[in-house]
């Protein structure tokens, strides 16, 4: 069965109703901190060791009853077959008619007849040995990667994660925002003749990212920067697109590649420059083997599967509008930024694959900071606000500096934290009443290292998959972005022209106002 065909939507499945009933009896009074006192296996019962990453369910709103109809919910709602789908290179992505195989960028050649398979592998020995290359090269001491949403999100969060492995020999930058202050700041900070552009950009039409390649290309020849075919690399599909830039060296990537899936891909050479081509490759086997837990096991042991189908639980039940992403561990600054992404492009959608409203919520809106910093600042909204947030911790077992105290004072706040929202302080009243009974998973990793670091991604993308799944989305378009696109398009020469006519009167004023000298 493809995800293209019709089927029931989750809302009208008997498990659907059945947890709706059971959600206004019983459901939305659990009570974490009775749960646990009656049942003294919760905390064995609810966790899953999945590769890499182990994961404590177990402060949770749920229960036995509640897993059970969630799991049946997953089965009314054809997730095997969906997945199946996916798995086999259907074309789920039915708006974009589309495959959808980021998963075999991490694939081993051996373990797959896919026809795109040979095409993917000469391509990442291609990348990989360009990144060594790059690596091996001491006139480049400055790397600076083009490229935005997918095409920076993912690689820049993966540099940043993955310090500890990264040659001390290259300083790598990111340059997103079309807002010059970015990239003049890191044009400030390099030389052309040792820094290499990698222009990254899937389409190659991307208005930023285009802007801000060609002003790099300006300020490489205004500095008597010699050769752009050696300066210059281009990651994409549109390959005379970035001819026609001045770039020779390319590396490609396939249309089934979704942006915000494509760190796997040449997208990711910026992390092969930094961990290398081995490093790299351990961050596909970490992914690949989330690829088999996601394929293999049942879904009642199915970590992405589990993690999904309690996003729907607090989504459509509870009603939670938001779920709050604290990694204790710096190296994942980023990663808030890259799961925002992944999520709210996937399933920010108010329309099932047919174009036909939803007749319930989709993706909840991701934010968060690492910790301890967000202790500082938003964990009071958590604690003691009106709104309940599922929190998501994510530990490092062991870190990788010296410095003594550190990492036992980072796990004890995260595991206090977690314990405080569950516990909460429901003895005293006023500003010092914690209600409690809030909500946390808990993910604990061995170290943060390239493996780890690709089964957590994995992991992300699989529950972003199985929740747009169960509520009938297209995880892998994303035409929401494409009227702001459209309209910038048609303002910007306005403000040349000052020609107002037409627009709303706010934006009419306001381009009026930006206008004034
Ligand atoms: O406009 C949204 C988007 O298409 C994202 O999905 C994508 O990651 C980003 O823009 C960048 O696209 P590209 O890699 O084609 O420049």
């Amino acid at each position: 069965m493809s995800q293209a065909r019709p089927r029931l939507s989750c809302e009208r499945t008997a498990a659907w109703l059945a947890l709706q009933s059971h959600f206004d009896s019983d459901g939305q009074h659990f009570d974490l901190r009775k749960a646990f006192a009656q049942d003294a296996r919760r905390f064995d019962s609810y966790s899953i060791q999945a590769p890499h990453v182990f994961a404590d369910l177990s402060k949770n709103l749920i229960d036995a009853q509640v897993q059970a109809l969630l799991l049946r919910l997953a089965l009314e709602c054809a997730l095997p077959e969906q997945r199946a789908a996916m798995l086999a290179g259907e074309m789920i992505n039915v708006s974009e008619r589309r495959a959808v195989k980021h998963w075999l960028l991490r694939t081993p050649r051996s373990d797959t007849s896919d026809p795109d398979a040979g095409a993917v592998h000469e391509t990442l020995n291609a990348m990989l040995a360009f990144a060594e290359q790059v690596r091996g090269n001491p006139a480049i001491t400055d790397v600076v990667n083009i490229g935005i949403g997918g095409s920076d999100l993912g690689p820049q969060m993966a540099v940043q994660a993955l310090a500890e492995y990264a040659t001390p020999a290259k300083r790598l930058h990111f340059v997103a925002n079309v807002d010059g202050h970015e990239l003049q700041a890191v044009l400030s900070r390099v030389r052309p003749e040792s820094t290499l552009f990698v222009i990254a950009s899937k389409s190659f039409t991307t208005t930023e990212t285009l802007l801000n390649a060609r002003s790099a290309r300006a300020w490489f020849e205004a500095q008597g920067g010699q050769d752009i075919a050696r300066h210059f690399v281009g990651l994409t599909v549109n390959t005379s697109a970035a001819a026609a830039f001045g770039i020779t060296t390319c590396f490609g990537l396939w249309d089934w590649v979704g942006g915000r899936y494509s760190m796997w891909s040449s997208v990711g050479l910026p992390i092969a420059i930094a961990i290398g081509a081995s490093g790299f490759r351990d961050m596909l086997a970490g992914a690949h083997a989330m690829d088999t837990h996601f394929a293999t096991q049942p879904l009642e042991g199915n970590l992405p599967v589990r993690l999904a189908l309690l996003d729907v639980w607090y989504r459509n039940f509870h009603g939670f509008t938001s779920r709050c992403i604290a990694p204790y561990h710096s190296g994942l600054r980023r990663l808030p930024a890259y799961l925002q992404q992944l999520e709210m492009e996937s399933n920010g959608k108010r329309v099932d694959r047919s174009g036909k409203a939803l007749a319930v919520a989709s993706a909840p809106v991701i934010w968060g900071e690492p910790g301890t910093n967000g202790q500082h600042a938003y964990f009071q909204l958590l604690h003691q606000g009106t709104d309940t947030v599922p929190v998501e911790f994510l530990v490092a077992r062991h870190s990788s500096h010296s410095l003594p105290g550190h990492h036992e004072q980072l796990i004890a706040n995260a595991l206090a934290q977690a314990q405080a929202l569950m516990q909460g302080q429901a003895d005293v009243v006023g500003y010092k009443h914690f209600p409690g009974n809030r909500p946390s998973t808990f993910f604990i990793i061995e170290r943060l290292d390239p493996a780890s670091l690709g089964a957590l991604v994995a992991l992300q993308e699989h529950r972003t998959f199985t929740g747009g799944a169960i509520w009938g989305i297209n995880s892998f378009d994303q035409w929401g972005v494409e009227l702001g696109k459209v309209l910038a398009r048609d303002i910007v020469p306005r403000l040349q022209s000052g020609d107002g006519s037409g627009l709303d009167g706010s934006t009419a004023g306001l381009l009026e106002r930006l206008r004034q000298a």
